[in-house]
């Protein structure tokens, strides 16, 4: 089957392509996809899109309108779909649930090391010459608190990662993870959670319920001085509100691996443009703050298997029957 990829990157080309090889004749596009980009898939039974092509409704219609019947998503997240339009065009939707749930969980832990003992700073002072510890003062893990949001695939892992520290892990989910109170978390209300948690990771989906779960409401009962960390999607944290919470201390450090508007930014090389956004310029210049672009997901088992479910989704729907991947508008709905 003709298959058009969006926003494809090397490691696209070199993965899919070599999983895809002999099965379906693959189309590497280099833009992201939008209402505006969405006439290339013109002749293509079927697109494969990453985390920030736009399947807006408005993308949806031009895909239907040119022929394309089915989204294989190169991702475990599905925020960035219009489920409820793509049902009404006829259009299926798979992902790619849990790929590796390791490869995000330890990218977690190592933002949480980072920040904690300063790494980025020391390894710049070093290369200085400057052997000086002033400012690079850290805490033991061993016995903190730290509270994970969304104890699905990643949250569980980062709860074994965190229990192998001596940490003390406050969770919250709607749904208890057995194989999490079996490790020893406590599940809380959020409430309880960002009172007492020394550190919040967030690993839920981004759905309306939790758009801004971390805003000014939220941070003005969190410990001060508290780490947070967002490896999930960008719309769970009100960004304005986490800078305003990490002048007043209320943060004492921020790593995130997304940011609510990282579409125009994440997985392009800028360093020589001038970058417009102001929120992840003032971001950047602060000492307590780590930014990845998105790489928690990047290990060579991560992209193997989002290859091989991607490729096994594509035939599934080729062949008219179910991958068990597929994403239906009721799990945004419920
Ligand atoms: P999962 O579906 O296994 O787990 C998500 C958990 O969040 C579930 O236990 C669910 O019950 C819980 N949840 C849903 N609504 C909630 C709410 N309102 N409050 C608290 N918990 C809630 O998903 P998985 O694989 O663990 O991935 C989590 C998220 O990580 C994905 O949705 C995606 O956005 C993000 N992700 C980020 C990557 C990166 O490279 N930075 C790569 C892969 C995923």
């Amino acid at each position: 089957m003709r298959v058009a990829v969006f926003s494809a990157k090397s490691y696209d080309i070199e993965y899919l392509g070599a999983a895809a090889a002999g099965r379906h004749e693959l189309e590497f596009l280099e833009p992201r996809l939008s209402a505006q980009t969405a006439g290339l898939a013109s002749g293509f039974p079927a697109v494969s899109l990453f985390v920030n092509d736009q399947a807006d409704a408005a993308a949806l219609e031009q895909l239907a309108a040119v022929g394309v019947r089915h989204l294989a998503l190169r991702s475990a997240g599905y925020n960035h779909v219009d489920l409820e339009a793509a049902e009404r065009l006829g259009i299926g939707v798979a992902r790619v649930p849990a790929y590796s749930p390791h490869a995000v969980a330890e990218h977690t832990v190592a933002l949480m090391l980072d920040l904690n003992r300063r790494i980025h700073r020391a390894y710049t002072r070093v290369r200085d010459l400057n052997f000086s510890l002033e400012g690079l003062l850290g805490f033991d893990l061993n016995g903190k608190t730290v509270g994970v949001v969304g104890t699905g695939a990643i949250g569980a892992v980062v709860v074994r990662i965190l229990r192998g520290f001596g940490c003390r892990i406050l969770a919250h989910d709607v749904v208890e993870n057995e194989q999490c109170i079996a490790l020893g978390a406590q599940y809380a209300s959020l409430q309880r959670l960002l009172t007492e948690s020394d550190i919040v990771t967030l690993h839920c989906p981004l759905t309306p319920d939790t758009e801004h779960l971390i805003r000014a409401e939220t941070l003005a009962i969190a410990k001060p001085g508290m780490m947070l960390i967002n490896t999930s999607r960008g719309g769970l944290v009100d960004t304005g509100a986490v800078i305003e919470a990490l002048m007043d201390g209320v943060i004492g450090y921020l790593g995130l691996d997304v940011y609510e508007e990282e579409a125009d930014l994440f997985f392009t090389d800028l360093s020589d443009r001038v970058v417009r956004d102001d929120v992840i310029v003032r971001l950047l210049a602060l000492p307590n703050v780590l930014v990845t672009g998105h790489q928690a997901f990047f290990t060579r088992e991560a992209l193997e298997k989002i290859a091989e479910v991607t490729v096994a989704n594509l035939t599934a729907f080729e062949a008219g029957r179910s991958s068990g991947n597929e994403v239906g508008s009721e799990r945004i709905r419920g």
